[in-house]
């Protein structure tokens, strides 16, 4: 009989891919996932550690969800609920102590055991805490991925051992792993006979990608590229240390690779940048940021942002603002510092007040802003390559994304899903481009 399954994602793009493929792990006992929590058997919250913030909503949604598992207990139904992913890995035990009616906490490295967990607490038995780190790594157990549209995440590498000051991610995730080139391929392929057209490379430090002498993430593009099927390829999230000569050399010799990079650099002061532990400077970056443009003069960049570090002056922030409209970045996250438990950086004297923080934000974020709104408008009048994937609100409209990742729409006759179709961007509104065919 089939079993209900509802999975709630928050954070990261891996955390994305994680859900699916808990998804499929479950799916051969049964469980078909629903868009909502109401009637489900297996309740699983997908966390994320990074910031305060986004710890803090997984315990308020575990309090509505507590509301939910009593009313359907009162009914004599029973509904599991699991909390996977950062802050599970993180606070381990404490999940439970603090909501004793959680059933399953687990890790971003054990859901691959997710059957013989939920099978174990319906049995009755008490809450499974699995929060290890496996010496097999998951991806060896699960099963083939199931696409869904035209676009797909694969997670190439998982885990960080870069130590920024500020981040939990190192000790949430783990090390660094690398899945092997032939496992990645299969994937692809899988993915693509399945109608995938767009492939998004997923790993917390992408670019560090290497399987054995031969295969770095140049060469895995390349192999990618040549898949049928495969018409765009994406990598995130990479750290500015770990972009070498190869990869510069891909974004000139593939064309299926799209010219927008996403490259964080927190901050634009190299006091704040030591002190982050960040591995590079301003100038580094800079020049990092030219060698790419000279490769593919198309390519625009976006980056991550942590304002309010501690000990950051006016100065340090002056110079992020300073390097921000240098580099011209078209598209950004950016973030208050939160200080997390375990990490260097919250021990740091001089933490800033949330007022301060909060100011230098707002600066930012409307220079940032202006930036997008500006390359946006700078795009009407260009002919641009579109990939659509999904049907828009009116008749003959679809939506797909440019290769910068902005929505578009567009009216296209006889145009099907899945297909990539040269467009002229014809008018910027709020949150998309319109284009005609050109
Ligand atoms: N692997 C990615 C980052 C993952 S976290 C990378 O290296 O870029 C995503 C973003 O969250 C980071 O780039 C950073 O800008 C932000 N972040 C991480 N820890 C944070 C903290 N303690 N406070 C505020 N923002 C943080
Ligand atoms: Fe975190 Fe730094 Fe690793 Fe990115 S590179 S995941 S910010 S420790
Ligand atoms: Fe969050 Fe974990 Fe991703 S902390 S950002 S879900 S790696």
């Amino acid at each position: 009989m089939a079993k209900r399954l509802f999975i709630k994602t928050f954070g990261c793009q891996m955390n994305v891919y994680d859900s699916a493929r808990m998804a499929d792990v479950l799916a051969p006992f049964g469980f078909e996932r629903d868009e909502r929590p109401d009637d489900a058997d297996l309740v699983i919250l997908n966390t994320c550690h990074i910031r305060e913030k986004a710890a803090e909503k997984v315990f308020s949604e575990l309090g509505r969800l507590r509301r939910l598992k009593q009313a359907r207990a009162q009914r004599g139904e029973r509904m599991l609920l699991a909390v996977a992913g950062c802050v599970a890995q993180a606070e381990g035990e404490a999940v439970l102590r603090r909501a004793p009616f959680v059933d399953i906490v687990l890790g971003p490295q054990t859901y691959h055991r997710l059957p013989e967990m939920v099978e174990r607490v319906s049995r009755g038995g008490r809450a499974v805490l699995d929060t290890e780190f496996p010496d097999e790594p998951k991806f060896d157990f699960l099963p083939e991925a199931r696409a869904e549209g035209s676009n797909a995440f694969l997670a190439i590498q998982e885990g960080c051992d870069r130590f920024c000051s500020y981040c939990v991610v190192p000790y949430t995730r783990g090390a660094e792993y690398c899945r092997p080139a032939e496992a990645v391929l299969a994937e692809a392929r899988a993915l693509a006979t399945q109608g995938v057209r767009e492939l998004t490379l997923l790993g917390q430090n992408v670019n560090a990608w290497q399987a054995g002498p031969e295969w770095d993430l140049a060469a895995l593009l390349t192999a990618l590229a040549a898949i049928d099927g495969i018409e765009r390829l994406r990598y995130v999230t990479s750290h500015p240390r770990d972009l070498g000569e190869s990869l510069i050399a891909a974004h000139r010799d593939l064309p299926e690779l799209m010219p927008f990079l996403h490259l964080p650099v927190q901050s634009g002061s190299d006091r704040i940048l030591r002190a982050m532990n960040r591995g590079h400077d301003r100038d580094e970056y800079r020049r990092l940021a030219d060698r790419l443009r000279a490769a593919r003069p198309d390519l625009a960049l976006s980056s991550d942002f942590i304002v309010g570090f501690p000990g950051e002056t006016d100065r340090d922030f002056q110079d992020t603002l300073d390097l921000v409209a240098e580099i011209g970045f078209v598209q950004t996250y950016s973030f208050k510092y939160s200080p997390r438990p375990g990490t260097p950086a919250a021990a740091l004297p001089d933490q800033l007040p949330d007022a301060v923080k909060e100011a230098r934000l707002a600066e930012l974020q409307a220079l940032l802003h202006r930036q997008t709104e500006a390359f946006n408008q700078a795009c009407v009048g260009r002919e641009m390559a579109v990939l659509l994937d999904r049907p828009g609100k009116y008749a003959d409209q679809l939506l797909g994304r440019s290769p910068y990742m902005q929505p578009v729409h567009v009216r296209a006759p006889g145009r099907r899903i899945g297909e990539v179709v040269r467009l002229r961007i014809a008018a910027v509104h709020p949150n998309s481009l319109e284009a005609i065919p050109a």
